[in-house]
């Protein structure tokens, strides 16, 4: 029998609290990790109560890492299977005002330079997350989370609990559908007050609800959190869909779910969808962010591609963002990658939209100026939108303290700070020295985009550092052989299974793409798009290497200054001296081409410059055709031109392929021959 809690002392109180903790730890790592509870949900509760009835008496004992904090429930990620896309799932642009729907929908027609009536799908905007059901013959073979657009995580037996989700369908072949999961805003007020009875910590709103729910081991809680699903996608070889309304409807009679959707012809008819959504928003059992508009013909949407990793067909215009009013308590600067300095203001901590917000960047001493000058202890208004970093809109009371001053040093490694012409960023000059510096490269360099080492979060690094295990990014690659286990276990917070598994994600780190490897090189303005160019055209890192600035300016979209960059880069001493130790330790993949890069593709590799009006496409939309086809297209005529794509009224760059002896296609031979190539 416990001991009431109001004649505990103090002394047995701290020992209660610190068993209590333990036990309750120990319990959810087997409920929702491992999938073994060994308690009935009643006796786990009255752990939870005893903890919280202490802490509620002794307040001074409470500790951070207490599970009375535990948001929601733990999840190890890694230990759910990892699915890969057969087609990506991207995101999709944002709009906030009619001037950026008005720039979407004139960009998607020059694009096609259609010039009739264009009609747009247009959807709510579901705030859940997505998900991907693959069925075969009818039944579910797998599903899958977004994970990083290219490979998501195992959700089938999760998703097979949502009632709302058909188990079987009548069509045979593979059939993809995607869609959105949520949580119904009464169930997540319901599981939150229930939560609070409990003691058990609250979900922020209901996407994190969702989320946390979706992605566990244990499906079983999936079931009992009363999730649904909106389907918006249909990927399937055996449908005749033509347009998004097509496949509204199909899934419709499939069974699934959708949101209530209209087709809209023009600006008013956008602007008037969006309207009355923003007001209806507030009588659905569900959270919308805003409304998505798609170009409604699916030829078209093919035709219209993607831009990084947004479809030129589609677009989330979203609803306005919230403000709220708090006080800045601090400010500090932060030293980024590339030395830029960033004055971050810490505030006392506030809940827009269901996030706690503690602290917001001002961007850089132009900007502070700009509003007057920023003090500590000011009073300012906050505006968040949805995904959208919070920022501060107004100062609403200044506090009468001195504004925060420009810095004149690095606060990192004491160097005096610069500012470059027509910049308005400060940067620390000390790019190989400043241990800040250092410290955001190595982050960058094992984040998704490049390494991708899991593990190695800011405060590990900044650890690692600190005490001298990595001091480049190198030595991530020594680290296992010169710090064995035992060594790094031995250090507070580095437990043996997951210092062995840094190790394992190091090793497997070791071989890389070229893409990723160029993006990893942290090169400025070249980015995963551009790195894709670059991969392509090159193929292999020593082609790279030796390119010249002429070779590097016929990519498409590659500017003066990236150019130059990326000579820059590797004619630079210390550069070249890093890359040849690194290699010492990673194997770059060669870039290997897609399947409509190859074979019976005539343009595959080759240059191509366009002249003269074309009459079925777009500038645009030809050059992005051109270069999935893998050519390089360029903009001015020499010898090194294999084709010119001749359209209407070509003048000078016409006569001048012909006095070359350039080979000149028509539009339409253009066309038929990339067309060819995209189907072989
Ligand atoms: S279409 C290329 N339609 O919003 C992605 N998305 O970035 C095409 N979403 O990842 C998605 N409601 O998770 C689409 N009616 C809707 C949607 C919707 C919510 C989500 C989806 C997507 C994100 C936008």
């Amino acid at each position: 029998m416990d001991k009431p809690v109001e004649n505990l002392t103090i002394e047995e109180a701290e020992v209660e609290l610190q068993r209590l903790r333990r036990e309750i730890l120990y319990h959810d790592d087997l409920y929702y990790n491992k999938a073994t509870p060994i308690l009935f949900d009643t006796e786990y509760d009255k752990l939870r109560q005893r903890l919280n009835a202490i802490e509620k008496k002794f307040k001074n004992l409470i500790t951070d890492d207490s599970p009375s904090h535990k948001i929601g429930a733990t999840v190890i990620e890694s230990n759910l299977d990892k699915i890969n896309h057969k087609v990506p799932m991207l995101s999709l642009d944002n709009a906030f005002s009619i001037e950026d729907m008005e720039h979407f929908t004139n960009k998607v027609v020059k694009f096609l330079n259609f010039h009739g009536e264009l009609e747009f799908c247009a959807e709510q905007k579901i705030d859940g997350l997505s998900a991907s059901i693959v069925y075969n013959d009818g039944k579910i073979s797998y599903a899958a989370t977004r994970g990083d657009g290219y490979i998501g995580e195992n959700i089938t037996n999760n998703i097979k609990t949502i009632k709302n989700i058909p188990k079987t369908i009548d069509l045979i072949g593979e059939i993809e559908i995607r869609g959105e999961v949520y949580m119904p805003k009464s169930f997540f007020n319901e599981l939150n007050e229930k939560r609070k009875i409990t003691g058990e910590s609250t979900f922020s709103n209901p996407r994190n609800a969702a989320a946390g729910s979706l992605r566990q081991l244990d499906h079983r809680i999936t079931e009992l959190r009363n999730l649904k699903f909106f389907a918006y996608y249909i990927r399937s070889e055996k449908l005749q869909l033509l347009t998004q309304g097509d496949v509204l409807e199909i899934l419709k009679n499939l069974g699934f779910a959708v949101t209530s959707y209209k087709l809209c012809k023009n600006m008013n008819e956008i602007m008037n969808y969006y309207t009355v959504l923003s007001v209806d928003r507030h009588s659905l059992d569900y959270e919308i962010d805003g409304a998505v508009f798609k170009v409604n013909s699916l030829a078209f949407q093919g035709r219209l591609g993607f831009i990084g990793r947004n479809p030129r067909h589609s677009i989330a215009f979203k609803f306005p963002a919230e403000k709220t009013e708090t006080v800045i308590n601090d400010i500090v600067i932060s030293v980024g990658r590339t030395g830029k300095i960033t004055p971050i203001a810490i505030l006392e901590p506030v809940n827009i939209s269901g996030a706690l917000i503690s602290r917001v960047t001002l961007h850089n001493f132009g900007e502070i100026e700009r509003k007057g000058g920023i003090s500590v202890g000011d009073t300012v208004t906050i505006l968040r939108s949805g995904e959208v970093i919070p920022k501060i809109v107004s100062i609403t009371k200044k506090s009468g303290l001195p504004p925060f001053p420009t810095p004149l040093l690095c606060p990192s490694c004491g160097a005096t700070l610069v500012k470059h012409a027509g910049l308005v960023d400060l940067f620390c000059p000390n790019r190989y020295e400043c241990p800040s510096q250092i410290v955001r490269y190595i982050y960058y360099f094992v984040s998704k985009s490049c390494f991708n080492i899991a593990g190695l979060g800011i405060k590990q690094i900044e650890e690692l550092y600190t005490d001298g295990r990595i001091k480049n990014v190198v030595d991530i690659f020594k680290l296992e052989s010169i710090h064995a286990l035992p060594s790094l276990t031995l250090k507070p917070g580095w437990g043996s299974t997951s210092v062995q598994n840094l190790y394992d994600a190091i090793n497997k780190a070791k071989n890389i793409t070229l893409t990723k490897f160029i993006v990893s090189l942290g090169i400025p303005g070249i980015g995963d798009v551009i790195s894709q160019a670059l991969a392509v055209k090159f193929e292999t890192f020593e082609k790279l290497m030796s390119a010249t600035k002429k070779n590097l300016l016929e990519i498409d979209g590659l500017g003066e200054l990236a150019a130059h960059n990326v000579e820059m880069f590797f004619k630079n001493k210390i550069n070249s001296d890093f890359i040849k130790h690194l290699l010492k330790y990673v194997t770059i993949k060669d870039f290997e081409k897609p399947k409509s890069m190859n074979k019976s593709n005539i343009f595959y590799k080759k240059t191509l410059v366009f002249t003269g009006k074309l009459s079925k496409m777009s500038r645009a939309e030809a050059k992005s055709l051109a270069i999935s086809c893998g050519a390089v297209v360029g903009s001015l005529i020499s010898n090194k031109t294999d084709f010119v794509i001749a359209g209407e009224n070509a003048g000078s760059k016409l006569k001048k392929a012909n006095e070359l002896n350039v080979e000149i296609l028509s539009e339409e031979d253009f066309l038929a021959n990339a067309e060819a190539s995209q189907n072989s």
